[in-house]
Order: C-alpha cells, then structure tokens, then sequence
C-alpha cells in the first residue's frame, strides 16, 4: 500500500477525518483512565522545526511518549538542513531512521518535496499555506462541546492565512458553511476558495459574517515571516477584531475559538478569549488527542 501523507485535510477522507475524531475522542477518555498503552512502543517520530513552536512541539513529543514511542526536535540551527543540505536528501535519510516525519516550515512547497522523497508518513505541523492538524483539533473541540458540525455556519474573522485556508479545507471534508471577513488585500487564495463552492463565502463586514454562528473563529494578525508587516496589518485588520459586538452578532450559543498564541487586544479582546464562549484552552489541549490519533492512523491502519 502506498505511503500515507498528511499535508492537507484533503489526504483524508471525510469518513476517514470522522473516525480520526472519534478515536481522539476515545484515546483521551483512556489517558483520562490511565489506559494509554504501548501502540506506538520502539517506533520514532522525526519532528523537523524551522518556525517556533509551543502546542505542535509539546503535543507531539508528549502525545509520542504516552503511546510508549520516541519524538526527535530537529531544528535548522543545528542540522544539516541549516547549512542548506538539500530536502530532498534529508527525507531519504530522516525516512530510513524514523517511522513518521512531521515538518513545520515556510513554503508549503518544501513540505511537499519532502514528502515525494519520504518513504514513511509526513505530517504537516503548519506551512504558510496550510495547518491541517488544528484544524483536528478544533473539529474534536466543536464535536465534544456541541455536536456534529456538519450543516452550522462557522465565522473566520481576520486575515486569509494558513488556518483560513484549512478552515476552507475543513468545510469541504465536514461540511459547514464558512463565512469569511477578511479585509481587502488579505483574501484567502482564489484557487483554494473555489475548490469549496457555495460553502465558502468572502465578506468584508465581520458582524455579517458572525450573524447566526455557531462558531466564531480567529487568528493572529501577522503570521510567523511577515513580523515587518506588522505595523500595517494592524491598520487594515483594526475593524477586525472578536469582541462582545461580533460576539453578539453570533448564535447565542457560539464558541469562539482560536489556535493561540493570542495577541489580547488586537484580534480578540481580553474579553472574549477569557469569556463563557471561549474553548481555547480545549482546543489546545485536544491537539495532543487529535494528533495521537492522526500517528495511529497514518502507522497502524
Ligand atoms: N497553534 C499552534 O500551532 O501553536 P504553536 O505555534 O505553539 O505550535
Ligand atoms: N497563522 C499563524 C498560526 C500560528 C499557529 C502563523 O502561521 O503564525
């Protein structure tokens, strides 16, 4: 059977991501209950880092060392990688030691080269285009607070970036309609929008968007690489911002989530992050369940 690779949510089937969150649900009731086992026991998981992590780095070492295996951190500043070893080499190598790669870098372009030259799984831990297993984790969080998501709205205020764009991944494979605020100039990516049809719609006032949502959802204002636009995103993403307002707008039982780190002040208020309708804290504590179920499925199927 061929390699399986987890780049987008478009790897997996719909019904596929559906057992995956279901798994991650049962697999942290059996943390809870002491019963983890031993599923990934003597298997390796390469973890290659060219951005800063909290939630990835921890939720995938920890998640590895619950299930009985190894996690290696692996950073440019001190692999070959850094002094410009091609990746191409660097996924034969890494893929004849470890039993699963996961890849946190820039261009999603590089994530893809290594996976056409890796012989076992590779897991996308975020590229400027895309962060799939977020994405995991906030479908598990939605699922354990609400229900199944398919048919509510889901509200992405804020800039047209990796999360927007697998957020838009996430309404083809879970079937919710996604409503888009977004600023002119910071539209998601045409190709990824259309590739969704009708279930994707771009607006520019962020209390439309959140009208009657069952879920409202952010993100940082400047992503990783684009600190020297900081200045002038926070002009344009000014009206932008989740507060009680856009809050209100929402379906009274609304959550609010977003992948943190959270800048208090600019895309959420105080407020919101700390209110009643926010599952933050889930949210990243279920990254650590979602991406143990991910590693199971990729390696045991
Ligand atoms: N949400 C998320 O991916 O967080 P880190 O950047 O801390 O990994
Ligand atoms: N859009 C953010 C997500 C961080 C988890 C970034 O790429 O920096």
């Amino acid at each position: 059977m061929p390699v399986r690779h987890f780049l987008t949510l478009l790897d997996l089937t719909a019904a596929e991501l559906d057992g995956l969150i279901a798994r991650a649900i049962e697999l942290k009731g059996r943390l809870r209950q002491g019963r983890d086992g031993g599923l990934m026991r003597n298997r390796t998981l390469g973890m290659v880092f060219e951005k800063s992590s909290t939630r990835t780095r921890v939720s995938f070492e920890a998640g590895m060392a619950q299930l009985g295996g190894h996690a290696l951190f692996l950073s440019p500043r001190d692999t070959q990688l850094g002094r410009g070893e091609p990746i191409e080499d660097t996924a034969r190598v890494l893929s004849r030691m470890v039993d699963l790669v996961m890849i946190r870098t820039f261009e999603h372009e590089k994530l893809e080269r290594f996976a056409a030259f890796s012989t076992v799984p590779v897991i996308n831990g975020l590229t400027d285009r895309f962060h799939p297993c977020q994405l995991l984790a906030d479908m598990q969080t939605y699922v354990e607070h609400r229900g199944a998501i398919r048919g509510a709205t889901v509200a992405w205020i804020g800039d047209g970036n990796n999360m927007c764009h697998s957020y838009i991944n996430a309404a083809r494979q879970f079937d919710f309609r996604l409503r888009i605020a977004c600023p002119e100039g910071y539209d998601p990516e045409p190709d990824i929008v259309a590739a969704a049809g009708d279930r994707v719609e771009i607006l520019r006032d962020p209390l439309a968007a959140a009208e009657g949502a069952q879920l409202v959802v952010t993100d940082v204002w400047a992503s990783m690489g684009q600190e020297e636009e900081q200045r002038l995103r926070a002009e344009a993403f000014a009206p932008y911002q989740v507060n009680t307002r856009v809050m209100a707008a929402a379906d009274p039982e609304a959550l609010f989530m977003h992948c943190l780190p959270a800048h208090r002040g600019e895309e959420v208020s105080a407020e919101v992050l700390e209110g009643p309708q926010s599952v933050v804290w889930d949210e990243a504590e279920n990254r650590l369940h979602a991406q143990k179920a991910l590693m199971e499925f990729l390696l045991l199927q």
